[in-house]
């Protein structure tokens, strides 16, 4: 099998653009090239296996664009990232996490007026119906917040209903109601966990406040709103608002794909983000970090355990199937860790030992050779450490900054022309066709 590009001759050859010529079995296939506004480019081989009977195998669709998006782009080589365009540096020193749901789901950075429209319609959607307060009686002590999140947003679908024409309204009260109450839901989650009552939501407080407010005060204590630790949540919820097609979206783009409630299409991401390898690295990384504090060791030992293949360890929050390079956020949140860490009172020795195996990960060949640099998740955690959000909590806030990213693909699928439902096919390895054995002759 060869497949050679035809790149810029066949461009300027066809009107209708560039393409790839596949040789499969001795016959010749044409397959159209195709290619995005940064350069990046693809085989397009929708029509491949009606024209050959091949399909094509790709452990972990590293080498698959699934869709085609105009929502977030990502150099991985490069550390770049964008929102629909705009440097992710760019939108975490000026702008706020509403802002930036605004502009993922919309396409553009709102006006004032349309921002304020927006902040005040997500806190109007911000309470869950009162019935659903039963639910969390029932979950067992000690469940983990993650698996109540997921659980209870999916039936958000019960108490919302989506109407069978979903319009334009009733869409962009879905939307609401998801960016606003997976906040109501994951605050509520923490104060039944540690058996205090829940605080509701307030219109006179904006997105963040609202949240933190929601989590620590109480009928007996107010909580004192520290601009320093709102602006590190909202930071930290900006910088998580979209990744492109991660496993989560990608999740939540399958799910949606057969048309289903998108409150189980979200609690579907939900489910995916949990996951240590992905949203939920950012615990493992306090869990290391904490390990290597009890050992009292410099973190020599742990890098030793994390490249021998006999172990299963890995050197948590390094490492990304997309960067090749320092991930831009983790840059962001490194920063942010000095500026927050360096406030009197708040240091705190597991960020010591993270900026050492950084260093030490960083003069290693085992991690230059394979290009793995810190990812967002290595320093996200320290901040929500420094904000006073409990460990259990680090992933549900994750969950809680990508729901804006999460809806935005949806949408982006739900209204795209190519919306197909999405069904890969496998190679398979299984037996042959055999006759079926009795019972008693089995053996
Ligand atoms: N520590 C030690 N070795 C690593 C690490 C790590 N953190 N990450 C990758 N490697 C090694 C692998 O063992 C493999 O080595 P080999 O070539 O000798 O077999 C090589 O680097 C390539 O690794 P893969 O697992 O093939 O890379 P992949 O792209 O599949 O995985 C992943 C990416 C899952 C993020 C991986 O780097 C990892 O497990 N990192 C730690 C967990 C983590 O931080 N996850 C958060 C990701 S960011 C997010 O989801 C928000």
């Amino acid at each position: 099998m060869a497949a050679t590009a035809k790149g810029d001759t066949a461009k300027r050859e066809t009107a209708t653009g560039e393409t790839a010529t596949i040789i499969l079995e001795g016959k010749s296939y044409e397959l159209p090239v195709v290619r995005g506004t940064e350069g990046e480019k693809a085989v397009d081989i929708s029509g491949l296996r009606k024209a050959s009977g091949f399909v094509t195998l790709d452990r972990g669709y590293e080498n698959t664009g699934s869709c085609r998006s105009a929502i977030t782009f990502i150099d991985g080589e490069r550390g770049i990232l964008r929102y629909r365009g705009y440097p992710i540096e760019d939108l975490a020193e000026h702008s706020t996490f509403t802002e930036v749901a605004y502009l993922l789901l919309y396409g553009e950075l709102p006006t004032a007026g349309q921002l304020e429209e927006f902040s005040t319609f997500l806190n109007e959607s911000s309470l869950i119906h009162e019935d659903m307060l039963h639910f969390f009686v029932g979950f067992p002590r000690g469940s983990h917040p993650m698996g109540i999140l997921a659980t209870t947003v999916a039936s958000l679908s019960t108490f919302y209903p989506i109407p069978d024409q979903l319009d334009g309204k009733a869409e962009r009260q879905i939307l609401a109601n998801l960016i606003s109450q997976v906040r109501t839901i994951a605050a509520i989650s923490y104060k039944k966990s540690i058996g205090e009552p829940i605080v509701y939501p307030s219109y006179r407080l904006r997105y963040v406040p609202n949240f933190l407010t929601m989590m620590f005060s109480s009928p007996v204590k107010d909580y004192r709103i520290d601009e320093d630790i709102v602006r590190a949540i909202d930071l930290f919820f900006i910088l998580h608002a979209d990744h492109e097609q991660n496993c989560s979206t990608s999740t939540v783009r399958m799910t949606g794909s057969s048309l289903a409630n998108v409150y189980a299409v979200i609690s579907a991401g939900i489910s995916a983000l949990w996951g240590p390898r992905h949203g939920g690295a950012n615990q493992a990384v306090i869990t290391m970090l904490q390990q290597i504090l009890a050992e009292g060791g410099d973190g020599t030992e742990f890098i030793r355990r994390a490249k021998d293949r006999n172990t299963t360890d890995r050197l948590m929050g390094f490492g990304h199937r997309v960067y090749k390079s320092y991930d831009p956020r983790a840059s962001i949140l490194k920063r942010h860790c000095h500026k927050l860490l360096n406030r009197p009172g708040m240091t705190d020795p597991l960020f010591d030992i993270a900026q050492r195996l950084e260093e030490i990960a960083l003069k290693d060949d085992y991690f230059l050779s394979r290009n793995l640099y810190p990812n967002v998740d290595f320093y996200s955690g320290l901040i929500l450490r420094a904000a006073g959000i409990p460990y259990d909590m680090f992933t549900v806030l994750f969950a809680i900054g990508r729901t804006p990213g999460w809806l935005a693909h949806w949408r982006e699928m739900y209204h795209g022309e190519d919306f197909r439902i999405a069904r890969p096919r496998q190679i398979y390895t299984g037996p042959g066709a055999r006759a079926w054995v009795e019972r008693s002759k089995r053996g």
